[in-house]
Protein backbone atom coordinates (compact mmCIF):
# COMPACT_ATOMS: atom_id res chain seq x y z
CA UNK A 1 0.00 0.00 0.00
CA UNK A 2 0.84 3.37 -0.97
CA UNK A 3 3.25 5.30 1.63
CA UNK A 4 4.08 8.60 0.09
CA UNK A 5 0.94 9.87 1.51
CA UNK A 6 -0.56 10.00 5.12
CA UNK A 7 -2.78 6.65 4.87
CA UNK A 8 -5.72 8.50 6.59
CA UNK A 9 -5.61 11.37 4.25
CA UNK A 10 -7.32 11.18 0.72
CA UNK A 11 -6.39 13.79 -1.83
CA UNK A 12 -9.12 15.91 -3.70
CA UNK A 13 -7.83 16.73 -7.15
CA UNK A 14 -10.61 18.05 -9.38
CA UNK A 15 -11.67 18.45 -12.61
CA UNK A 16 -14.46 20.55 -12.75
CA UNK A 17 -12.34 22.68 -15.67
CA UNK A 18 -10.92 19.73 -17.51
CA UNK A 19 -12.91 17.19 -17.28
CA UNK A 20 -16.07 18.83 -16.64
CA UNK A 21 -15.79 21.45 -19.23
CA UNK A 22 -15.01 19.05 -21.67
CA UNK A 23 -18.51 17.88 -21.38
CA UNK A 24 -20.18 19.47 -24.94
CA UNK A 25 -22.01 22.82 -23.88
CA UNK A 26 -20.21 23.15 -20.58
CA UNK A 27 -17.74 25.76 -21.83
CA UNK A 28 -16.38 28.88 -19.10
CA UNK A 29 -15.05 32.22 -20.17
CA UNK A 30 -11.79 32.88 -19.06
CA UNK A 31 -13.07 34.98 -15.99
CA UNK A 32 -15.49 32.44 -15.02
CA UNK A 33 -12.62 29.72 -15.20
CA UNK A 34 -10.37 31.59 -12.86
CA UNK A 35 -13.40 32.52 -10.41
CA UNK A 36 -14.48 28.66 -10.15
CA UNK A 37 -10.54 27.83 -9.37
CA UNK A 38 -9.93 30.52 -6.96
CA UNK A 39 -13.22 28.95 -4.92
CA UNK A 40 -11.97 25.15 -5.62
CA UNK A 41 -8.42 26.59 -3.72
CA UNK A 42 -10.43 28.46 -1.52
CA UNK A 43 -12.26 24.91 -0.22
CA UNK A 44 -9.43 23.08 0.07
CA UNK A 45 -9.09 21.31 -3.22
CA UNK A 46 -5.39 19.52 -2.99
CA UNK A 47 -4.83 19.43 -6.89
CA UNK A 48 -6.58 21.73 -9.52
CA UNK A 49 -6.43 20.08 -13.29
CA UNK A 50 -7.26 23.44 -14.88
CA UNK A 51 -7.18 22.32 -18.31
CA UNK A 52 -5.75 20.66 -21.15
CA UNK A 53 -3.07 23.42 -22.49
CA UNK A 54 -2.66 22.46 -25.67
CA UNK A 55 -5.90 22.46 -26.86
CA UNK A 56 -6.21 26.45 -27.42
CA UNK A 57 -4.71 29.45 -26.72
CA UNK A 58 -7.72 30.06 -24.64
CA UNK A 59 -6.88 26.59 -22.52
CA UNK A 60 -3.07 27.76 -22.29
CA UNK A 61 -4.02 31.23 -20.62
CA UNK A 62 -6.38 30.15 -18.56
CA UNK A 63 -3.98 27.31 -16.75
CA UNK A 64 -1.32 29.78 -17.05
CA UNK A 65 -3.53 32.62 -15.30
CA UNK A 66 -4.64 30.41 -12.59
CA UNK A 67 -0.95 29.00 -12.02
CA UNK A 68 -0.21 32.10 -11.42
CA UNK A 69 -2.96 33.33 -8.84
CA UNK A 70 -3.09 30.09 -7.08
CA UNK A 71 -2.40 30.22 -3.33
CA UNK A 72 -2.98 26.63 -1.81
CA UNK A 73 -3.96 24.24 -4.43
CA UNK A 74 -1.23 22.52 -6.38
CA UNK A 75 -2.19 23.18 -10.37
CA UNK A 76 -2.24 20.57 -12.93
CA UNK A 77 -2.40 20.28 -17.13
CA UNK A 78 -2.92 17.75 -19.09
CA UNK A 79 -1.11 16.36 -21.76
CA UNK A 80 -1.25 13.62 -24.34
CA UNK A 81 1.88 11.43 -24.63
CA UNK A 82 4.11 13.58 -26.59
CA UNK A 83 6.77 16.24 -26.12
CA UNK A 84 4.62 19.19 -27.54
CA UNK A 85 1.90 18.51 -25.72
CA UNK A 86 4.05 17.99 -22.55
CA UNK A 87 6.22 21.44 -22.56
CA UNK A 88 3.18 23.08 -23.61
CA UNK A 89 1.47 22.23 -20.30
CA UNK A 90 4.59 22.64 -18.51
CA UNK A 91 4.85 26.40 -19.97
CA UNK A 92 1.31 27.02 -18.31
CA UNK A 93 1.72 25.34 -15.18
CA UNK A 94 5.23 26.36 -14.35
CA UNK A 95 3.89 29.27 -12.83
CA UNK A 96 2.59 27.82 -10.25
CA UNK A 97 4.22 27.68 -6.81
CA UNK A 98 3.04 23.94 -6.82
CA UNK A 99 2.67 22.30 -10.33
CA UNK A 100 1.71 18.98 -12.14
CA UNK A 101 2.11 18.05 -15.39
CA UNK A 102 -0.47 15.41 -15.61
CA UNK A 103 0.31 12.55 -19.09
CA UNK A 104 -1.90 9.97 -20.24
CA UNK A 105 -2.19 7.29 -23.10
CA UNK A 106 -4.87 4.73 -23.88
CA UNK A 107 -3.77 1.53 -22.69
CA UNK A 108 -6.52 -0.87 -23.45
CA UNK A 109 -6.34 -2.52 -26.62
CA UNK A 110 -9.55 -0.49 -28.60
CA UNK A 111 -7.14 2.67 -27.83
CA UNK A 112 -3.83 1.14 -28.30
CA UNK A 113 -5.36 0.33 -32.06
CA UNK A 114 -6.48 4.14 -32.70
CA UNK A 115 -2.28 5.20 -32.96
CA UNK A 116 -1.84 1.68 -34.20
CA UNK A 117 0.91 0.94 -31.70
CA UNK A 118 2.72 -2.47 -30.76
CA UNK A 119 2.53 -3.03 -26.91
CA UNK A 120 6.05 -2.78 -26.92
CA UNK A 121 6.07 -0.01 -29.22
CA UNK A 122 3.55 1.91 -26.46
CA UNK A 123 5.79 0.63 -23.59
CA UNK A 124 8.65 2.75 -25.26
CA UNK A 125 6.56 6.09 -25.89
CA UNK A 126 5.41 5.77 -22.04
CA UNK A 127 8.79 5.76 -21.32
CA UNK A 128 9.88 8.43 -23.36
CA UNK A 129 7.35 10.60 -22.35
CA UNK A 130 7.21 10.36 -19.01
CA UNK A 131 10.84 10.89 -18.32
CA UNK A 132 10.64 14.04 -20.25
CA UNK A 133 7.69 14.97 -18.50
CA UNK A 134 9.64 14.43 -15.06
CA UNK A 135 13.08 16.18 -16.70
CA UNK A 136 10.82 19.43 -16.52
CA UNK A 137 8.36 18.96 -13.48
CA UNK A 138 9.11 17.28 -10.20
CA UNK A 139 5.37 16.51 -9.82
CA UNK A 140 3.70 14.26 -12.38
CA UNK A 141 0.94 12.30 -12.67
CA UNK A 142 0.54 9.10 -15.33
CA UNK A 143 -2.67 7.47 -16.59
CA UNK A 144 -3.66 4.53 -18.78
CA UNK A 145 -6.84 5.69 -20.39
CA UNK A 146 -9.15 3.06 -20.53
CA UNK A 147 -7.29 1.24 -17.68
CA UNK A 148 -10.63 -0.52 -16.46
CA UNK A 149 -10.63 -2.54 -20.02
CA UNK A 150 -6.89 -2.92 -20.30
CA UNK A 151 -4.87 -6.57 -20.25
CA UNK A 152 -3.67 -7.44 -16.33
CA UNK A 153 -0.43 -7.67 -17.72
CA UNK A 154 0.10 -5.54 -19.84
CA UNK A 155 -1.50 -2.51 -16.97
CA UNK A 156 1.04 -4.07 -14.62
CA UNK A 157 4.00 -3.60 -17.21
CA UNK A 158 2.89 -0.02 -18.47
CA UNK A 159 2.36 0.99 -14.64
CA UNK A 160 5.84 -0.35 -13.60
CA UNK A 161 7.41 1.44 -16.53
CA UNK A 162 5.47 4.84 -15.91
CA UNK A 163 6.94 4.70 -12.15
CA UNK A 164 10.65 3.73 -13.15
CA UNK A 165 10.46 6.61 -15.74
CA UNK A 166 9.41 9.21 -12.80
CA UNK A 167 5.69 9.41 -12.28
CA UNK A 168 4.64 10.65 -8.69
CA UNK A 169 1.11 9.67 -9.38
CA UNK A 170 -0.52 6.78 -11.12
CA UNK A 171 -4.34 7.47 -11.89
CA UNK A 172 -6.46 4.60 -12.66
CA UNK A 173 -9.12 5.66 -15.00
CA UNK A 174 -12.39 3.73 -15.55
CA UNK A 175 -12.95 5.88 -18.53
CA UNK A 176 -16.23 4.78 -20.25
CA UNK A 177 -17.55 4.18 -16.59
CA UNK A 178 -17.54 0.35 -16.72
CA UNK A 179 -16.18 -1.15 -13.35
CA UNK A 180 -18.35 -1.52 -10.57
CA UNK A 181 -17.29 -1.20 -6.57
CA UNK A 182 -15.90 -4.78 -5.89
CA UNK A 183 -13.58 -5.05 -8.67
CA UNK A 184 -12.34 -1.63 -8.35
CA UNK A 185 -11.04 -2.14 -4.46
CA UNK A 186 -9.67 -4.98 -6.34
CA UNK A 187 -7.88 -3.62 -9.19
CA UNK A 188 -6.26 -1.14 -6.99
CA UNK A 189 -5.67 -3.29 -4.36
CA UNK A 190 -3.53 -5.94 -6.88
CA UNK A 191 -1.77 -3.08 -9.11
CA UNK A 192 -0.33 -1.97 -5.36
CA UNK A 193 0.21 -5.48 -4.41
CA UNK A 194 1.70 -6.78 -7.50
CA UNK A 195 3.85 -3.57 -9.45
CA UNK A 196 7.20 -2.94 -8.42
CA UNK A 197 7.88 0.51 -7.06
CA UNK A 198 3.91 0.89 -6.22
CA UNK A 199 4.70 1.85 -2.77
CA UNK A 200 6.69 4.67 -3.92
CA UNK A 201 3.70 6.42 -5.43
CA UNK A 202 0.44 7.57 -5.11
CA UNK A 203 -2.29 5.66 -6.75
CA UNK A 204 -5.59 7.71 -7.49
CA UNK A 205 -9.13 6.76 -9.18
CA UNK A 206 -10.83 8.57 -12.05
CA UNK A 207 -14.47 7.58 -12.53
CA UNK A 208 -17.16 8.31 -14.86
CA UNK A 209 -20.88 7.49 -14.14
CA UNK A 210 -22.24 6.12 -16.79
CA UNK A 211 -23.93 3.13 -14.59
CA UNK A 212 -24.56 5.18 -11.85
CA UNK A 213 -21.37 3.78 -9.94
CA UNK A 214 -18.99 7.06 -9.94
CA UNK A 215 -19.18 8.13 -6.18
CA UNK A 216 -19.47 3.88 -5.17
CA UNK A 217 -15.96 3.02 -6.95
CA UNK A 218 -14.45 5.94 -6.23
CA UNK A 219 -14.74 4.81 -2.44
CA UNK A 220 -14.58 1.59 -3.16
CA UNK A 221 -10.83 2.18 -4.63
CA UNK A 222 -9.52 4.17 -1.79
CA UNK A 223 -10.68 1.11 0.16
CA UNK A 224 -8.48 -0.58 -2.05
CA UNK A 225 -5.41 1.77 -1.78
CA UNK A 226 -6.28 4.78 -3.60
CA UNK A 227 -5.00 7.70 -2.06
CA UNK A 228 -6.61 10.34 -4.29
CA UNK A 229 -9.94 10.89 -6.29
CA UNK A 230 -10.63 12.63 -8.82
CA UNK A 231 -13.70 14.26 -9.29
CA UNK A 232 -15.82 17.44 -10.53
CA UNK A 233 -18.26 19.59 -8.80
CA UNK A 234 -21.91 18.67 -9.34
CA UNK A 235 -20.07 15.62 -11.01
CA UNK A 236 -20.26 17.82 -14.08
CA UNK A 237 -18.45 15.71 -16.91
CA UNK A 238 -18.72 14.29 -20.20
CA UNK A 239 -22.01 11.89 -21.04
CA UNK A 240 -23.02 10.66 -17.67
CA UNK A 241 -20.40 12.92 -15.93
CA UNK A 242 -17.38 12.14 -13.07
CA UNK A 243 -17.50 11.37 -9.42
CA UNK A 244 -19.24 14.22 -7.84
CA UNK A 245 -16.57 15.91 -5.38
CA UNK A 246 -19.55 16.64 -2.82
CA UNK A 247 -20.98 13.17 -2.74
CA UNK A 248 -17.54 11.63 -2.42
CA UNK A 249 -16.47 14.25 0.47
CA UNK A 250 -19.57 14.34 2.27
CA UNK A 251 -19.36 10.39 2.04
CA UNK A 252 -16.14 10.35 3.99
CA UNK A 253 -17.29 12.66 6.34
CA UNK A 254 -20.50 10.94 7.29
CA UNK A 255 -19.67 7.62 7.33
CA UNK A 256 -16.26 7.97 8.57
CA UNK A 257 -16.93 4.83 11.15
CA UNK A 258 -16.70 2.65 8.29
CA UNK A 259 -14.54 4.75 5.84
CA UNK A 260 -11.65 6.40 8.23
CA UNK A 261 -10.47 8.53 5.44
CA UNK A 262 -10.07 12.29 5.38
CA UNK A 263 -10.39 15.09 3.16
CA UNK A 264 -8.79 18.53 3.48
CA UNK A 265 -12.06 20.45 2.33
CA UNK A 266 -14.33 22.97 3.58
CA UNK A 267 -17.47 21.18 3.19
CA UNK A 268 -19.37 24.15 4.07
CA UNK A 269 -17.90 25.89 0.65
CA UNK A 270 -19.82 23.39 -1.05
CA UNK A 271 -23.13 24.52 -1.97
CA UNK A 272 -21.82 28.09 -3.19
CA UNK A 273 -19.67 26.88 -5.94
CA UNK A 274 -22.21 24.17 -6.75
CA UNK A 275 -24.52 27.08 -7.79
CA UNK A 276 -21.77 29.03 -9.77
CA UNK A 277 -20.56 25.68 -11.54
CA UNK A 278 -24.52 25.35 -12.44
CA UNK A 279 -24.48 29.07 -13.49
CA UNK A 280 -21.50 29.13 -15.49
CA UNK A 281 -21.78 25.62 -17.20
CA UNK A 282 -25.43 25.87 -17.91
CA UNK A 283 -25.61 22.54 -16.39
CA UNK A 284 -28.65 22.99 -13.81
CA UNK A 285 -28.27 20.54 -11.00
CA UNK A 286 -31.34 18.08 -11.00
CA UNK A 287 -33.50 18.64 -8.00
CA UNK A 288 -33.20 15.35 -6.52
CA UNK A 289 -29.12 15.06 -7.03
CA UNK A 290 -27.65 13.95 -3.87
CA UNK A 291 -26.26 16.99 -1.42
CA UNK A 292 -26.66 19.77 -3.69
CA UNK A 293 -30.04 19.16 -5.27
CA UNK A 294 -32.68 21.73 -4.03
CA UNK A 295 -34.31 18.86 -2.66
CA UNK A 296 -31.77 17.46 -1.05
CA UNK A 297 -32.85 18.68 2.52
CA UNK A 298 -36.07 19.46 1.62
CA UNK A 299 -38.96 17.25 3.78
CA UNK A 300 -41.81 17.26 2.01
CA UNK A 301 -43.95 14.49 3.11
CA UNK A 302 -46.46 14.81 6.58
CA UNK A 303 -44.87 11.74 8.38
CA UNK A 304 -41.07 12.90 7.22
CA UNK A 305 -41.87 16.50 8.67
CA UNK A 306 -43.39 15.37 11.89
CA UNK A 307 -40.45 13.43 12.46
CA UNK A 308 -37.68 15.82 12.15
CA UNK A 309 -39.72 18.46 13.97
CA UNK A 310 -39.25 15.82 16.79
CA UNK A 311 -35.41 14.98 16.22
CA UNK A 312 -34.60 16.08 12.79
CA UNK A 313 -32.03 13.08 13.10
CA UNK A 314 -34.63 10.91 12.40
CA UNK A 315 -34.27 11.88 8.73
CA UNK A 316 -31.12 13.84 8.33
CA UNK A 317 -27.75 12.59 7.75
CA UNK A 318 -25.95 15.40 7.63
CA UNK A 319 -26.88 19.58 8.68
CA UNK A 320 -27.60 21.87 5.99
CA UNK A 321 -25.59 24.12 7.80
CA UNK A 322 -22.70 21.36 7.04
CA UNK A 323 -22.42 21.97 3.16
CA UNK A 324 -23.23 25.89 3.48
CA UNK A 325 -26.99 26.12 3.29
CA UNK A 326 -28.42 28.19 5.97
CA UNK A 327 -30.25 26.69 8.49
CA UNK A 328 -33.65 29.05 8.42
CA UNK A 329 -34.52 31.33 5.58
CA UNK A 330 -36.20 34.41 6.90
CA UNK A 331 -37.22 35.92 3.52
CA UNK A 332 -36.44 39.73 2.66
CA UNK A 333 -38.75 42.20 1.51
CA UNK A 334 -38.67 46.01 0.19
CA UNK A 335 -38.17 47.43 3.59
CA UNK A 336 -34.45 45.70 4.22
CA UNK A 337 -32.38 47.67 4.54
CA UNK A 338 -28.61 47.67 3.04
CA UNK A 339 -27.08 45.88 6.16
CA UNK A 340 -29.55 43.17 6.59
CA UNK A 341 -29.01 42.75 2.43
CA UNK A 342 -25.36 42.51 3.00
CA UNK A 343 -25.47 39.96 6.16
CA UNK A 344 -27.88 37.77 4.01
CA UNK A 345 -25.59 38.11 0.94
CA UNK A 346 -22.67 36.84 3.79
CA UNK A 347 -24.29 33.59 4.93
CA UNK A 348 -25.04 33.04 1.48
CA UNK A 349 -21.56 33.15 0.42
CA UNK A 350 -20.85 36.13 -1.46
CA UNK A 351 -18.77 39.10 0.29
CA UNK A 352 -18.97 42.29 -1.55
CA UNK A 353 -17.11 45.96 -1.19
CA UNK A 354 -19.41 48.91 -0.52
CA UNK A 355 -19.73 49.60 -4.48
CA UNK A 356 -20.84 46.44 -5.40
CA UNK A 357 -23.24 46.18 -2.37
CA UNK A 358 -24.48 49.67 -3.69
CA UNK A 359 -24.91 48.06 -7.49
CA UNK A 360 -26.70 44.68 -6.09
CA UNK A 361 -28.96 46.94 -3.27
CA UNK A 362 -30.29 48.68 -6.87
CA UNK A 363 -30.92 45.03 -8.64
CA UNK A 364 -32.14 44.02 -5.28
CA UNK A 365 -34.61 46.76 -4.38
CA UNK A 366 -36.18 46.60 -8.25
CA UNK A 367 -36.95 42.97 -7.51
CA UNK A 368 -38.05 43.43 -4.09
CA UNK A 369 -40.79 46.13 -5.92
CA UNK A 370 -42.45 43.30 -8.07
CA UNK A 371 -41.82 40.74 -5.52
CA UNK A 372 -43.60 40.70 -1.92
CA UNK A 373 -40.95 38.61 -0.16
CA UNK A 374 -37.31 37.85 -1.61
CA UNK A 375 -36.11 34.43 -0.54
CA UNK A 376 -32.64 32.94 -0.38
CA UNK A 377 -32.71 31.34 -3.65
CA UNK A 378 -34.24 34.36 -5.76
CA UNK A 379 -31.00 36.69 -3.95
CA UNK A 380 -28.62 33.80 -5.65
CA UNK A 381 -30.47 34.11 -9.10
CA UNK A 382 -30.12 37.70 -8.20
CA UNK A 383 -26.10 37.68 -7.61
CA UNK A 384 -24.99 34.44 -9.85
CA UNK A 385 -27.41 35.70 -13.03
CA UNK A 386 -25.92 39.28 -13.94
CA UNK A 387 -25.62 39.16 -17.00
CA UNK A 388 -22.57 41.28 -18.52
CA UNK A 389 -24.07 41.75 -22.16
CA UNK A 390 -21.31 43.71 -24.09
CA UNK A 391 -22.51 44.09 -27.60
CA UNK A 392 -26.76 43.26 -27.43
CA UNK A 393 -28.90 44.58 -24.49
CA UNK A 394 -32.59 44.89 -24.18
CA UNK A 395 -34.36 47.79 -23.80
CA UNK A 396 -37.98 46.89 -23.46
CA UNK A 397 -40.62 44.37 -24.92
CA UNK A 398 -43.99 44.02 -25.12
CA UNK A 399 -46.02 41.14 -25.66
CA UNK A 400 -49.49 39.78 -26.78
CA UNK A 401 -50.68 36.66 -26.62
CA UNK A 402 -54.18 34.24 -26.24
CA UNK A 403 -55.74 31.23 -27.05
CA UNK A 404 -55.96 30.16 -30.79
CA UNK A 405 -54.22 32.81 -31.70
CA UNK A 406 -50.65 33.74 -32.57
CA UNK A 407 -48.47 35.70 -30.30
CA UNK A 408 -46.85 38.73 -31.09
CA UNK A 409 -43.75 40.71 -29.72
CA UNK A 410 -42.21 43.80 -29.87
CA UNK A 411 -38.87 43.66 -28.87
CA UNK A 412 -36.27 46.87 -28.63
CA UNK A 413 -32.21 46.74 -28.36
CA UNK A 414 -29.26 48.22 -28.52
CA UNK A 415 -26.83 47.00 -30.99
CA UNK A 416 -23.32 48.54 -30.14
CA UNK A 417 -24.97 51.36 -29.28
CA UNK A 418 -28.08 52.03 -31.64
CA UNK A 419 -31.58 51.55 -30.84
CA UNK A 420 -33.29 49.18 -33.45
CA UNK A 421 -36.70 47.58 -32.55
CA UNK A 422 -38.51 44.38 -33.95
CA UNK A 423 -42.04 42.90 -34.19
CA UNK A 424 -42.46 39.15 -35.05
CA UNK A 425 -45.49 36.67 -34.45
CA UNK A 426 -44.33 33.39 -33.18
CA UNK A 427 -45.80 30.22 -31.99
CA UNK A 428 -46.26 31.28 -28.44
CA UNK A 429 -44.77 34.49 -26.40
CA UNK A 430 -41.04 33.10 -26.54
CA UNK A 431 -41.17 31.99 -30.01
CA UNK A 432 -42.35 35.35 -31.32
CA UNK A 433 -39.89 36.72 -28.91
CA UNK A 434 -36.65 35.33 -30.59
CA UNK A 435 -37.85 35.04 -33.87
CA UNK A 436 -37.71 39.72 -33.38
CA UNK A 437 -34.36 39.14 -31.46
CA UNK A 438 -33.06 37.41 -34.34
CA UNK A 439 -34.57 39.81 -36.74
CA UNK A 440 -32.77 42.82 -34.87
CA UNK A 441 -29.71 40.66 -34.89
CA UNK A 442 -29.71 37.77 -37.71
CA UNK A 443 -27.75 34.79 -36.68
CA UNK A 444 -27.49 30.95 -37.42
CA UNK A 445 -27.04 29.87 -33.73
CA UNK A 446 -29.22 26.94 -33.56
CA UNK A 447 -30.80 26.53 -30.33
CA UNK A 448 -29.95 23.43 -28.51
CA UNK A 449 -31.58 23.81 -24.96
CA UNK A 450 -34.14 25.92 -23.73
CA UNK A 451 -34.91 25.72 -20.01
CA UNK A 452 -37.12 26.99 -17.19
CA UNK A 453 -37.25 26.85 -13.98
CA UNK A 454 -39.04 28.50 -10.97
CA UNK A 455 -36.52 29.76 -8.52
CA UNK A 456 -39.31 29.76 -5.66
CA UNK A 457 -42.96 29.02 -4.95
CA UNK A 458 -45.89 31.11 -5.77
CA UNK A 459 -47.61 33.15 -8.93
CA UNK A 460 -44.49 36.05 -8.32
CA UNK A 461 -41.67 33.57 -8.45
CA UNK A 462 -38.66 34.54 -10.23
CA UNK A 463 -38.32 32.24 -13.18
CA UNK A 464 -34.79 31.06 -13.94
CA UNK A 465 -34.12 30.53 -17.89
CA UNK A 466 -31.33 28.80 -19.51
CA UNK A 467 -30.35 28.98 -23.11
CA UNK A 468 -27.72 26.66 -25.15
CA UNK A 469 -27.17 28.19 -28.76
CA UNK A 470 -24.36 26.33 -31.41
CA UNK A 471 -22.78 28.15 -34.21
CA UNK A 472 -20.14 26.58 -36.24
CA UNK A 473 -19.55 24.23 -33.33
CA UNK A 474 -19.02 26.89 -31.06
CA UNK A 475 -21.35 26.77 -27.91
CA UNK A 476 -22.67 29.34 -25.70
CA UNK A 477 -24.78 29.30 -22.68
CA UNK A 478 -26.85 31.89 -21.16
CA UNK A 479 -28.99 32.54 -18.39
CA UNK A 480 -31.37 35.24 -16.84
CA UNK A 481 -33.97 35.71 -14.10
CA UNK A 482 -36.84 37.42 -14.21
CA UNK A 483 -40.21 37.36 -12.29
CA UNK A 484 -41.67 37.10 -16.21
CA UNK A 485 -40.64 34.35 -17.87
CA UNK A 486 -40.95 35.64 -21.10
CA UNK A 487 -38.25 38.50 -20.34
CA UNK A 488 -36.27 36.31 -18.61
CA UNK A 489 -36.16 33.74 -21.98
CA UNK A 490 -35.33 37.00 -23.80
CA UNK A 491 -32.74 38.09 -21.74
CA UNK A 492 -31.17 34.65 -21.46
CA UNK A 493 -30.91 34.04 -25.34
CA UNK A 494 -29.82 37.42 -25.67
CA UNK A 495 -27.11 36.66 -22.81
CA UNK A 496 -25.99 33.33 -25.05
CA UNK A 497 -25.69 35.48 -28.24
CA UNK A 498 -23.12 37.95 -26.53
CA UNK A 499 -21.53 35.06 -25.37
CA UNK A 500 -21.06 33.67 -28.81
CA UNK A 501 -19.84 36.98 -30.35
CA UNK A 502 -17.25 37.11 -27.61
CA UNK A 503 -16.39 33.51 -28.32
CA UNK A 504 -16.35 34.97 -32.07
CA UNK A 505 -14.20 37.61 -31.49
CA UNK A 506 -11.64 35.54 -29.83
CA UNK A 507 -11.60 32.58 -31.81
CA UNK A 508 -11.31 34.67 -35.28
CA UNK A 509 -7.73 36.20 -35.80
CA UNK A 510 -8.04 40.13 -36.09
CA UNK A 511 -11.84 39.69 -36.33
CA UNK A 512 -13.97 42.69 -34.40
CA UNK A 513 -17.43 41.02 -33.52
CA UNK A 514 -18.53 44.34 -32.67
CA UNK A 515 -17.81 45.46 -36.39
CA UNK A 516 -19.27 41.78 -37.47
CA UNK A 517 -22.42 42.79 -35.50
CA UNK A 518 -22.45 46.29 -36.66
CA UNK A 519 -22.18 45.29 -40.09
CA UNK A 520 -24.88 42.10 -40.31
CA UNK A 521 -27.55 45.49 -39.13
CA UNK A 522 -27.00 47.62 -41.91
O1 LIG B 1 -11.53 9.53 -18.39
C1 LIG B 1 -10.32 9.51 -18.66
O2 LIG B 1 -9.73 8.48 -18.99
C2 LIG B 1 -9.61 10.79 -18.59
C3 LIG B 1 -8.13 10.71 -18.73
C4 LIG B 1 -7.58 11.80 -19.55
C5 LIG B 1 -7.52 10.66 -17.37
O3 LIG B 1 -10.21 11.80 -18.37
ZN1 LIG C 1 -12.24 11.36 -17.54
Amino acid sequence: MTNVTDQDHVLIFDTTLRDGEQSPGATMTHDEKLEIAELLDDMGVDIIEAGFPIASEGDFKAVSEISERSKNSRICGLARANFSDIERCWDAVKHAEKNRIHTFIGTSPLHRSIPNLTQDEMAQKIHDTVSHARNLCENVQWSPMDATRTEWDYLCRVIEIAIKAGATTINIPDTVGYTAPLESTDLIKRLIETVPGADEVVFATHCHNDLGMATANSLAAVAGGARQIECTINGLGERAGNTALEEVVMALRTRNDIMPWNTGIDTTKIMHISRRVATVSGFNVQFNKAIVGKNAFAHESGIHQDGMLKNRENFEIMRPEDIGLSGTSLPLGKHSGRAALRDKLNTLGFELGDNQLKDVFVRFKDLADRKKEVFDDDLIALMTLDEADDYLQLVSMKVTCGTGGQAESTVEMEVVGKDVIATEHGDGPVDASFKAIRAIYPNQAHLQLYQVHAVTEGTDAQATVSVRLEEDGMIATGQSADTDTVVASAKAYIHALNRLIMRREKSGPGIDAREISYKDLT
